[in-house]
């Protein structure tokens, strides 16, 4: 159904906060635009004014804020409150709580999100380190609507001077942090200036009141108009069909459409819905809805990935930046491991940095390496493979996730949408213009003809341990006997391809992830790949089995420094000895070994030749040996040419 648009139709409510010092105005604004909105209780004010004639004080417009609170403290109690009130034009909400630490718990893991905000600044004092933290915690809301108010404009007599000159220092604070003030309107709440009304004694201002502002914002998309999300939630099988399940999160879809599966990337049509307890098949439907649809083509699709339109796709990275909300009774710090859950996906992430802990009971920044209970934090998060998701701003139920540790949830956060087109396109996500083509030969056409499966054969292990030797002669055996199979080299690729990278950690994640592209690609074209770098980082060599998980074999070759030392074959160990060779593996860098692979070659036990029988063997036996290679003819060894 088409999205109403008559005038008819009653505006959606727009959210939002009103940030700011409480002694710069805050609450006197809230009770102001409650009053001239007409919002208030019928004689709520009346009422007030005369209880402070009896106690003989002057009124305080704030003096609203705090009855209400006062009533709302005898009712049930509720984490965040919402004050309503209306403009001519729509329904407004306030996002209130008492403290920070509510608040930003509810808005950091989407239990309360709004749609705009208003900061509120004092006239006389400018902009403060108050100012700053709250400017600061617009930015980890993430709010791209914003209207900054310079308050109490009546004690600085109107003066144009002093506004612009307030108005360019909160500019200048908010661009450092990424924040675009929609606008900057001179007010004095307590007078009711530029609240509501136009204020008499602002003629040089030309722009919104408060209320305009506001009613300039738009309110969120409401789910049915935000893109297709579909994260699926299981497969079914009912006799020959596949039956992908789940919950539509937001968007449309219908009978025909051809789906796209992040990350996987793998497209297919709808070829038909199925719901659950309709008499009638359906032909569409919506965000809210619970379905089933089954697809053209059989294509594998597991639970986790998300279905989108192939034009709207969700962003495909493995690095993304994200405010968290921490929970654990242990601090988060970089290095750590948790698990991500993402809509009905999940992955293993590693706290790759910790920009920024705020200590949310006054907003000041802290030390930046371990965030505790209760601290809101801007990390970096680093997962095994590409992940499918979206910024929060963008899509709430696809940007926003949980943290668990051993059963227990640790941290809520949302997806910052900064960086992350840089990141997704380092990270070999899917850049947004591109999109993938389907091949029409299949992997499995191919391993018919070659009769044999193919895979990637990564050999791990200390210079000098024997991979490059192993690695040929295995090339030579496994060709003899009719195979595929093509090795790529470390020293040779780093002639070439790779022949701009040094050996520092950075330059040999780079190295390992062109490998475990260039690795992948053939073996896709169906071929075996044996790779032979010392590839010491456990997360570079995991990244590249997350690229073909099934297609992925691990092989340790074995033998420790000392062994590598004493042979030495291409004189390195005695040069990173004397110093002249910076980062060298075993001596001055790292080596990972992996914990589970799936084969250890024990050079140190094995002779070459046993060795490589060792690989000749797992590949003829364990490789080869599943569903898929048992329906293959068998290879003839040594095929006559
Ligand atoms: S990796 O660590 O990035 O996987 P790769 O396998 O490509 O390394 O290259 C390793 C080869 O580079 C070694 O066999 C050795 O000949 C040479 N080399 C030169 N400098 C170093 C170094 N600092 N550490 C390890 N190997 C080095």
């Amino acid at each position: 159904m088409p999205h109403d648009t008559s005038v008819l139709s009653t505006p959606a409510t727009l959210k939002i906060v009103i940030v700011g010092h409480v002694d710069h105005g805050k609450s006197t604004l809230v009770g102001r635009l409650l009053h001239e909105t007409d919002s208030l209780p019928e004689g709520k004010v009346d009422s007030l004014r005369e209880v402070c004639a009896k106690r003989g004080m002057p009124f305080e417009w704030a003096f609203v804020m705090d009855a209400l609170q006062a009533e709302r403290d005898q009712g049930i109690t509720i984490d965040t409150a919402q004050i309503p009130f209306r403009s001519a034009l729509r329904p407004y909400v306030i996002i209130d709580a008492p403290g920070h630490k509510e608040f930003l718990k509810n808005m950091i893991t989407g239990a309360a999100s709004a749609d705009a905000a208003v900061l509120v600044v004092d006239a006389i004092d400018g902009v403060q380190e108050q100012s700053r933290r709250h400017g600061y915690l617009l930015h980890l809301l993430g709010l791209r609507q914003l209207a900054v108010v310079v308050n109490k404009m009546d004690a600085v007599d109107f003066s144009r001077e002093r506004f612009d000159q307030v108005s360019s220092e909160i500019r200048a604070y908010l661009a450092e942090i990424g924040v675009t003030p929609t606008e900057i309107i001179p007010i004095a709440a307590r007078h009711g200036d530029n609240v509501v009304a136009r204020s008499t004694a602002t003629p040089w201002y030309a722009g919104p009141t408060v209320v305009e502002a506001l009613d300039g914002f738009r309110a969120a998309a409401a789910p049915t108009d935000l893109p297709l999300r579909f994260p699926v939630q299981d497969v079914f099988k009912f006799d020959h069909r596949r039956i992908i399940a789940g919950r539509i999160e937001s968007g449309r879809l219908k009978v025909g459409d051809r789906l796209l599966f992040s990350p996987s990337g793998k497209t297919a049509r709808i070829a038909s819905i199925e719901s659950w307890n309709r008499e009638m098949p359906a032909i569409a439907a919506a965000a809210g809805q619970s379905i089933g649809v089954t697809l053209d083509e059989q294509i594998f699709i597991e639970r986790g990935q998300i279905a989108s339109l192939i034009d709207a796709a969700p962003t495909a990275t493995d690095l993304f930046r994200a405010r968290l909300f921490w929970l654990g009774r242990t601090a988060l710090s970089e290095g750590r491991r948790y698990k991500l859950k993402l809509a009905t996906a999940e992955h293993i992430v590693t706290v790759e940095k910790v920009e920024r802990v705020i200590d949310v009971t006054d907003l000041a920044s802290v030390s930046n390496d371990r965030v505790e209970r209760n601290a809101v934090a801007e990390v970096v998060l680093r997962a095994r493979g590409p992940v499918a998701l979206d910024p929060f701003a963008d899509n709430p139920r696809t940007g926003r996730f949980v943290l668990v540790d051993d059963f227990d949830i640790v941290g809520g956060g949302v997806i910052s949408a900064e960086g992350l087109s840089t990141q997704c396109g380092a990270a070999a996500g899917q850049p947004a213009d591109i999109t993938a083509v389907a091949h029409k030969v299949t992997l499995r056409e191919r391993w018919l003809t070659n009769r044999h499966k193919g895979g990637i054969l990564w050999l791990t292990g200390l210079s000098g341990a024997g991979k490059s030797t192993i690695a040929m002669e295995v090339e030579r055996r496994l060709f003899q006997k009719g195979y595929q199979v093509f090795v790529l080299d470390g020293d040779n690729l780093r002639q070439g391809l790779n022949a701009d990278l040094g050996f520092n950690a950075q330059d040999r994640a780079e190295n390992i992830r062109r490998v475990g592209e260039v690795a992948h690609l053939f073996a896709q074209a169906g071929m075996i790949v044996v790779t032979a770098f010392i590839s010491p980082y456990r997360q570079d060599r995991e990244r590249a089995r997350a690229a073909a998980p099934r297609l992925f074999h691990e092989i340790h070759v074995k033998a420790g420094v000392e062994t590598c030392e004493a042979r030495d074959p291409k004189g390195l160990y005695a040069k990173a000895r004397q110093g002249a060779i910076a980062e060298f593996t075993g001596i001055t860098a790292p080596y990972e070994p992996p914990p589970h692979p799936e084969l250890v070659v024990d050079t140190e036990a094995l002779d070459i030749e046993e060795a490589v029988e060792q690989v000749i063997r797992y590949v003829e036996r364990d490789m080869q040996r599943d569903d898929e290679a048992a329906v293959l003819p068998p290879l003839q060894p040594d095929v006559a040419l």
